[in-house]
């Protein structure tokens, strides 16, 4: 009965349903193309890469490698070929699938690796096989094992072999790409990243159809790329001696931390990128985040110095002179070296958050502002005119190269040169700005696209992150195409592009974690960016992918699987849906749908800004709610979120009143509550106050916030509150 039970009925079967979903999925009838172990791949010249890749793959999913040979006409099996002339766009394929033979056929080789991509995710995984390490399940000849290649016995042989096989049903699949620019960015500076996980991240990458790799290369915290003209800045720049704890501002641990990747070991990873058809996008990030050069070649601040590698998180004031003619001069031979080493056709020179309070103060940066006749006006200050030429004096230098520049949204303030592509990442404003200046646009807006906050509302129950809110819905929602502009001004929207910065991220596991399956979302931005979506239907072809991410031990989130079972409600009490009103209101953020958010019978949950709570900040949440009739009482419970990180602490004090006519109130109840502390988890907590029984018509309920401890970053100013659901009985 073991024969029987792999009879070839039961093979498994690929499906076509994946990530990001083919745009045309014709099946018809005929019997399956039969997958295993003596499948051939015919390659044309040029594609002999492509032809291993599906070969591994195979492997890794199947546990047999294909043999391959150079294309034959009219084989049997798989065929890979290019066909320039039947596609419209770059990086377009189309699979046909016929009882004998599958054709992988891409308008160039880009397009037939994305047609393997596809292929490799529709392939079945064995749930048996995937527990074990690919490398061991089975030898690399293609041979079951070594026991069964021994075996005398052809049924044997047969049954087990046919379990190897799978099918794949007949038809056309035609594919090809929305952007041409999907990209993922990665910060190897916050954290250092090994080389080999980063060869991972672009393998991920690949799987996910994306063609671009930002690499964030330089920031005040370390500097990452060896440039050989100044070795200062990896012997020095590359390390700091420190980093801050958690998210408290003044605690920091004392281990060395760093790394930097030689040009050697970069050259290696742009090949090992261009292999996968993926271009690596360096970033030196300027005139800001520059604190780890400083460190090096204090001379070129404003202020002489000295810095140290920056061993806390933030925005550092000390920036580049912009009025130093050696400054400039030095960002151009890194440029220059940068230039030496990635082919890519863009680079990055960030622009993001640089603080004008040096070059304000700075001799030699306001004569320059005088030297260049700059002015300030109603819109910009001369300071950020005089990061206008910085940036353009920079772009001047990769333009002479025949590359183009990128840069953060915050090069939008000035006259920032319209070859200048913008990344739009403070929301998508800025990207809808520069699209109606003319300029080429990458969408990667923090409210969709920034995988390093969290990925859950319970955040006690995640590794700590740099806070935030962005469930893989939100990701799967955003529309990168805004309302706002013409289809004209719409096509400056070349791109789309997800980033993952590390305060918080100290391992890769942890990395992947935050980019998966959010990735998954993204890549169907970019790749198909539909205009239907279908978050359920979405999900379920996120199944198969995480058995893939289980192959080849890829740590991702699982949230989506497990949506988390929250208590929503609370029972109802005296306070529940009865009129409430506030002597002052929330914050504008905040307040969503006001006062009546307090006693709804809904309880607060997940994030700060999940529209659940309510957030007051140096003023105390004073709620009078009219229980329409007089009522006994004696206690009072209500919820509060603390997120230290994000400036929200435990209240402080909470005070009860009553009144018979809502005009005098009595006092009737008061507690203080200690203030959390960096050893106190975040998290959700419920707070009670008891009293004696009392009755009233009116309760009043005063909760008061802390000032920030002297242990926090924001010491000095007031924390926030955020609560909801205000009980009484
Ligand atoms: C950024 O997140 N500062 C670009
Ligand atoms: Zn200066």
């Amino acid at each position: 009965m073991a024969f029987a039970a792999c009879t070839k009925e039961q093979l498994p079967v690929a499906d076509y349903d994946i990530i990001p979903q083919p745009k045309e999925v014709q099946l018809n009838e005929e019997k399956p193309f039969e997958l295993g172990p003596k499948t051939l791949v015919y390659y044309e010249s040029g594609l002999q890469r492509e032809a291993q890749f599906l070969s591994e793959y195979v492997n890794d999913i199947m546990g047999y490698v294909l043999q391959m040979q150079e294309y034959q006409s009219q084989p049997d099996g798989i065929v890979l070929k290019v066909v320039p002339e039947d596609f419209d766009q770059a990086e377009a394929y189309e699979i046909n699938i016929t009882p004998k033979q599958v054709t992988i056929k891409g308008a160039d080789a880009a397009g037939v690796f994305y047609g393997i991509q596809t292929l490799r995710k529709s392939l079945p995984i064995s749930p048996i096989d995937s527990s074990q390490p690919t490398n061991q399940r089975r030898n690399d000849m293609g041979e079951p094992n070594s026991q069964l290649s021994t075996s005398n016995s052809q049924l044997t042989l047969n049954s087990k072999l046919s379990t190897l096989n799978s099918q794949l049903p007949c038809g056309t699949i035609k594919d090809y790409p929305h952007f041409a620019y999907r990209g993922m960015h990665l910060d190897p500076c916050r954290h250092f990243i090994p080389l080999d996980s980063v060869k991972v991240y672009i393998d991920m990458l690949a799987m996910h159809n994306m063609n671009q790799f930002h690499f964030h290369l330089s920031d005040d915290q370390g500097w990452r790329i060896e440039i050989k003209k100044y070795p200062e800045l990896t012997e020095i720049g590359a390390y700091r001696n420190g980093t801050v704890i958690g998210h408290n501002g003044n605690l920091y641990d004392t281990i060395r931390h760093g790394g930097f990747y030689t040009q050697d070991e970069l050259r290696d990873l742009i090949e090992y990128a261009a292999e996968r058809h993926i271009n690596i996008i360096p970033e030196i990030d300027l005139p800001g985040h520059m604190q780890a050069a400083l460190a090096c070649y204090p001379h070129l601040g404003c202020t002489g110095g000295p810095y140290e590698v920056w061993k806390r998180w933030g925005v550092s004031e000390d920036v580049l002179c912009a009025g130093n003619e050696e400054t400039m001069l030095f960002v151009e031979d890194v440029l220059n070296e940068v230039m030496d080493v990635f082919p890519s056709p863009y680079i990055h020179i960030g622009g993001d958050e640089c603080p004008k309070v040096r070059w304000e103060k700075c001799p030699k940066c306001q004569a320059k502002i005088k030297e260049l006749g700059i002015k300030k006006d109603d819109k910009y200050s001369a300071e950020d005119y005089l990061q206008s030429y910085v940036m353009n004096r920079m772009a001047k230098v990769v333009e002479a190269r025949g590359r183009r520049v990128i840069g953060w949204d915050e090069i939008l303030d000035g006259n920032v040169s319209e070859t200048a592509i913008i990344m739009s990442w403070r929301g998508t404003e800025g990207g809808i700005e520069a699209a109606r200046k003319g300029h080429d646009v990458i969408m990667a807006p923090s409210s969709h696209l920034y995988f390093d906050y969290y990925q859950s509302e319970d955040i006690a129950s995640e590794p700590m992150c740099i806070g935030g809110y962005l469930p893989v819905e939100r990701v799967y929602e955003f529309q990168p195409l805004p309302e706002e502009l013409t289809p004209e001004q719409q096509k400056h929207i070349i791109g789309v592009q997800a980033n993952i910065w590390t305060e918080y991220i100290a391992h890769f596991w942890h990395v992947q974690y935050m980019a998966l399956p959010r990735m998954e979302a993204l890549t169907e931005i970019q790749w198909n960016n539909p205009q239907e979506r279908d978050f359920d239907a979405f999900v379920e072809r996120c199944r198969h992918m995480a058995q893939l991410y289980e192959l080849y031990h890829y740590t991702y989130a699982d949230h989506i699987f497990n949506p988390q079972v929250w208590a929503d409600t609370v029972e109802a009490n005296l306070a529940t849906h009865k009129p409430i009103s506030l002597r002052q209101q929330p914050a504008e953020k905040y307040t969503y749908e006001g006062a009546s958010l307090l006693n709804d019978g809904n309880l607060g949950r997940g994030a700060y800004n999940s529209g659940r709570w309510l957030g007051f900040c140096g003023y105390p949440l004073d709620a009078i709610i009219d229980l329409e009739q007089p009522a006994e009482m004696q206690h009072v419970r209500f919820h509060a979120l603390v997120n230290k990180g994000a400036w929200i602490y435990n209240p402080s004090q909470v005070k009860v009143l009553v009144s018979d006519d809502g005009e005098t109130f009595r006092e009737v109840a008061q507690k203080d509550i200690p203030i959390s502390t960096w050893e106190d988890r975040d998290g959700i907590f419920a707070y009670e106050v008891g009293f004696e029984p009392v009755t009233a018509k009116f309760v009043e309920v005063i909760i008061t916030g802390y000032d920030l401890p002297e242990d926090h970053s924001g010491f000095g100013n007031p924390a926030w509150i955020f609560v909801d659901e205000i009980e009484v009985e």
